[in-house]
């Protein structure tokens, strides 16, 4: 196979090609469930309507002519790429990303790997005797994403489908309002659902608590951590001590700072809390106090930051 010809075909970067060769190698890969099944799987993982609707559109079928031989070959060795990591709790990029505007094929490539791949993480989760509420929930992040890329007018995506592998590789859980990621500490994700009480927070960790020694018993997790731009103590600046964001960030102990390795934490705001990337600031909305909060602090001149915190489980 000529990996320069499949990575102009595909309109990527030749490096990604030879990366998914030889992270895929011949690893075995996993059939797409059945077309008819679809629709109430992707009914299971939350995917609502409209995307449901476009991923049914561009199914792979044998004889689909917009699945031509390299989308079929990234979409094969993407789902081998993941699989070959079952277990694991890492970031990994399943693939390139393509660019997404040629078709339905394109657009949600990932979307098919990750169908492929719910019965392969099934099996993992019911080997570590997961239950089936929670294995379905976890799973079902994949529709809140998509709906939120939809927001992003696309724009969320290429983060999304590396986070997304996670899920399909046993990585992560989400257990009540947070989600909780395997490691050397448990790395907690807030996903976008509502506020974060502190009770719904409370009651997600002591979940997690019982989860983890139950499920992973191998593994001994002495810490819960958090990565993020919501634990930015300069936030304190602007909201008032009883939102439940300055709440969440009492309950950590913060590394000190360190510029973070390809993160910048501006672009992070902009994404999770205007839900673009592209939007000049003085089009930006200022209709809640984080909003405003974080437009004045720009317009000050000054930036945000990405900060890692920890406490004892
Ligand atoms: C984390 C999250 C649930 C916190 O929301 P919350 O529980 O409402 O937080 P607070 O009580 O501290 O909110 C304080 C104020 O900020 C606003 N606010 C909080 N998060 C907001 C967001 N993502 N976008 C816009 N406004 C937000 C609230 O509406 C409130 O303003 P108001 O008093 O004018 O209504 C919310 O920010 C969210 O859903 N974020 C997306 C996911 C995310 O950021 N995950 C972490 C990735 S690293």
């Amino acid at each position: 196979m000529d990996l320069a010809d499949t990575a102009a075909r595909l309109g990527v970067p030749v490096e990604e090609v030879e990366r998914v060769h030889r992270l895929a190698g011949d690893r075995p890969s996993a059939p797409l469930p059945d077309r008819a099944d679809a629709p109430a799987i992707l009914d299971r993982l939350a995917v609502r309507p409209d995307d449901a609707a476009e991923i049914m559109a561009g199914w792979p079928g044998p004889d689909s002519p917009r699945w031509t031989p390299e989308l079929r070959w990234l979409l094969d060795r993407s789902v081998a790429l993941v699989r070959a990591d079952l277990g694991g709790h890492g970031w990994l990029p399943p693939g390139p990303a393509l660019p997404r505007e040629r078709g339905p094929a394109w657009r949600h490539l990932y979307v098919y790997a990750y169908l492929a791949l719910v019965d392969v993480v099934r099996g993992y989760h019911r080997d570590h005797g997961i239950a089936d509420d929670v294995s379905w929930t976890t799973l079902a992040d994949l529709g809140r994403n998509l709906a939120v890329d939809r927001r992003m007018r696309g724009e969320g995506w290429p983060v999304m489908q590396s986070w997304l592998t996670l899920h399909a590789r046993g990585g992560v859980y989400e257990l009540g309002r947070l989600q909780h990621q395997r490691g050397d500490t448990i790395g907690l994700h807030i996903p976008e659902s509502g506020p974060m009480t502190p009770a719904a927070v409370d009651a997600s960790l002591d979940a997690a608590r019982a989860f983890f020694p139950r499920h992973f018993p191998d593994e001994r997790h002495t810490e819960f951590s958090c990565g993020s731009w919501l634990l930015d103590p300069q936030l304190r600046e602007y909201l008032p001590a009883g939102s439940n964001i300055i709440r969440f960030q009492r309950r950590f102990t913060l590394e000190p700072y360190q510029e973070p390795d390809g993160i910048d934490a501006d672009v992070e705001v902009l994404r999770f809390v205007f839900r673009t990337l592209s939007t000049p600031p003085d089009r930006l909305p200022r209709d809640t106090a984080l909003r405003r909060a974080v437009l004045d602090h720009w317009a000050a001149g000054r930036h945000w930051r990405w900060r890692v915190g920890r406490f004892p489980i």
